[in-house]
C-alpha cells in the first residue's frame, strides 16, 4: 500500500474542511492517509481518528518562542507526524541546525518524520542533486541515529523546482534519484526507509508516476485541497 500524505499549506477555513470532512467520509483507507492541515485544523481530522501530522513543530519544547506552536500542544490536538524541513520552511524560516534538533525532539515525543529533501533548479541543471540531497539527509540525521527507526522516519523527494510548478522529473530520473536515496540511507546508516514523491502530483501525472517502481508513496500539495479530486487520486494510486 503507498502512503499518501496531504499538506494543505496555508489554505482552507473551518467552513471547508467541515465540507472537506464530509466529501470524504467512509471513502479512504485511514491507515493509508496522513493529513496535514493549518494547526487550527487538526483537531477535526483527530476527532474523526485520521492521521494526521503538522507542518512543522518548533525546534523548542515550551518557552519563549513568540508565533511556534510546540510539540505538546501538537500532540495534544493528535498529531502522530510532522512534516519536518519543507522546502518553505526552509526558505523563509528554518536553518538546518534547526531540523536536526526538530528530528531529535520528535522523536523522542514518540511523533513520526515526514522529512522533506530537495533541489533547487540551480543544483538539478548542474547535476548536483545528489550532492544536496546528501548534505540534507546527513545534517538531519547527524546525532540523531539512537532514535531513528525503519517505522519512525519517512522520506519525501521533492525537487524544489517542481513543487507547485506543474514540472516534474521524468520517470528514469525519479528512478535513480530515489534509488540513490535509498542506497545511500542503507549504506552509510543501514536504514531501509520509505520514500515518497512530491511536487506537483495530479491527476494527469500520477498514472505515469506509478510505473516509478521506486516510489513508496506520494506527499500531494495543491491537488489534496480538493476533497474530490483527492479521492479520485487515491483510487488512482490503489488501482
Ligand atoms: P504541490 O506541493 O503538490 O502543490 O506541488 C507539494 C508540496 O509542497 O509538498
Amino acid at each position: 500500500m503507498k502512503l499518501i500524505v496531504a499538506n494543505f499549506k496555508m489554505n482552507l477555513l473551518i467552513k471547508d474542511i467541515h465540507n472537506y470532512l464530509e466529501v470524504i467520509e467512509q471513502k479512504l483507507n485511514k491507515d493509508q492517509v496522513i493529513f496535514c492541515p493549518n494547526n487550527l485544523h487538526i483537531k477535526y481530522f483527530s476527532e474523526k481518528n485520521y492521521l494526521v501530522g503538522s507542518q512543522d513543530i518548533s525546534f523548542q519544547e515550551y518557552g519563549a518562542i513568540t508565533g511556534d506552536t510546540s510539540i505538546n500542544q501538537l500532540k495534544e490536538v493528535g498529531i502522530t507526524y510532522t512534516i519536518n524541513g519543507h522546502s518553505e520552511r526552509r526558505q523563509y524560516f528554518l536553518d538546518n541546525k534547526y531540523i536536526n534538533k526538530k528530528v531529535k525532539l520528535a522523536l523522542s515525543k514518540q511523533i513520526k518524520i515526514i522529512l522533506c529533501i530537495g533541489e533547487n533548479l540551480k543544483a538539478f541543471e548542474e547535476n548536483n542533486t545528489f550532492s544536496v540531497l546528501k548534505d540534507q539527509i546527513d545534517n538531519a540525521l547527524k546525532d540523531n541515529l539512537n532514535y531513528i527507526n525503519e517505522t519512525n522516519l519517512i522520506i519525501a523527494y521533492e525537487p524544489i523546482w517542481s513543487i507547485g510548478t506543474g514540472k516534474i522529473p521524468t520517470n528514469s530520473c525519479l528512478e535513480k534519484t530515489i534509488l540513490n536515496i535509498k542506497t545511500y540511507l542503507k549504506e552509510t546508516y543501514n536504514l531501509n526507509l520509505k520514500v515518497l514523491y512530491g511536487g506537483s502530483v495530479n491527476l494527469e501525472n500520477i498514472d505515469s508516476l506509478q510505473e516509478v517502481s521506486e516510489i513508496d508513496g506520494y506527499l500531494v500539495g495543491s491537488l489534496s485541497l480538493d476533497p474530490n479530486k483527492f479521492l479520485t487520486l487515491i483510487n488512482k494510486i490503489n488501482n
